[in-house]
């Protein structure tokens, strides 16, 4: 098996003698969409960030594309997160910048010519069908344009991967669709593999992730395909789905 993510046994506590990650163990493979799931401070962004090297594990590896980085400098890691984007929660655009300049900058450092550079801007603008927001600046645009803009600067860089940190989340129902549309078309168009952590089973993992996983208690609970998820009698797996359901419900009667 190929994966382009995997993590064996990877353990994190933080120096306030939080265990935030106490065996990590899953592989991604190439061109799949694997979603973790989990309630808000279970350690789904601490994964994220160990991924890209971030943040280091006190034991355990951590391989992209066959290459173990948990033991990298700087300069290795840098190459790793070209392969590899993380598209953070906040979307972490510069707000004094336009939504093309956001995109661009990634790219200064590349020394395109002018012609190049517009070209490549232009293309991932429109494969996140943003294209007229261009000359926009990030405080016009609603948490899920942001997030849609946050996806094409990642996209610049030509990665074989990308990392999607809560994607659905203080999204409105119908730019939610378009963001799982957005993540599942990076896939099936691009060929990328990825990841989505998210709290949100219904309105986002069931719409993008081929398998999911459960965090719980620093380790995975669960791992396996939506339907097994939604067969499994786990009490802990059931619990999470049955308050995600009851949310989905609040939510769909919120917007009839
Ligand atoms: N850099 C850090 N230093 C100390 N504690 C941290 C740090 N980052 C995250 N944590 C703690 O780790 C836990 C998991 O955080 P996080 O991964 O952000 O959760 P979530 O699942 O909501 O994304 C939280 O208790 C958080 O306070
Ligand atoms: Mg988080």
């Amino acid at each position: 098996m190929s994966y382009f993510i995997e993590f064996i046994d990877v353990h994190k506590t933080f120096d306030d003698g939080r265990k935030v990650l106490d065996g990590v163990s899953f592989g991604v493979e190439k061109g799949e969409t694997f979603a973790i799931l989990g309630p808000s401070g279970v350690g789904k962004t601490v994964t994220l960030t160990h991924a890209v090297g971030l943040l280091r594990p006190d034991s355990g590896q951590i391989l992209i594309d066959g290459q173990e980085i948990t033991t990298m400098n700087e300069t290795g890691l840098t190459q790793v997160r070209k392969k590899l984007q993380l598209v953070f929660q906040s979307g972490a655009l510069f707000d004094s910048l336009s939504i093309w300049e956001n995109v661009a900058f990634p790219l200064i450092d590349l020394g395109l010519d002018e012609e190049e550079l517009d070209r490549r801007v232009a293309e991932k603008l429109d494969l996140v069908e943003i294209a007229d927001l261009s000359d926009l600046m990030p405080a016009e645009l609603s948490t899920g344009m942001k997030r849609a803009v946050a996806i094409a600067r990642g996209l610049a860089a030509e990665p074989l991967g990308m990392l999607y940190d809560e994607p659905t989340t203080m999204v409105d129902p119908l730019m939610s669709q378009t963001i799982n549309k957005l993540i599942r078309k990076m896939q099936t168009q691009l060929g990328m593999t990825q990841m989505v952590v998210t709290h949100d089973i219904a309105n986002c993992a069931e719409k993008v992730a081929d398998h999911v996983a459960l965090l719980h208690d620093g380790k995975f609970v669960f791992n396996g395909t939506m339907k097994e998820l939604y067969g499994s009698d786990h009490p802990v797996v059931r619990e999470f789905v049955e308050e995600d359901l009851i949310r989905f419900q609040k939510d769909s009667k919120l917007h009839v």
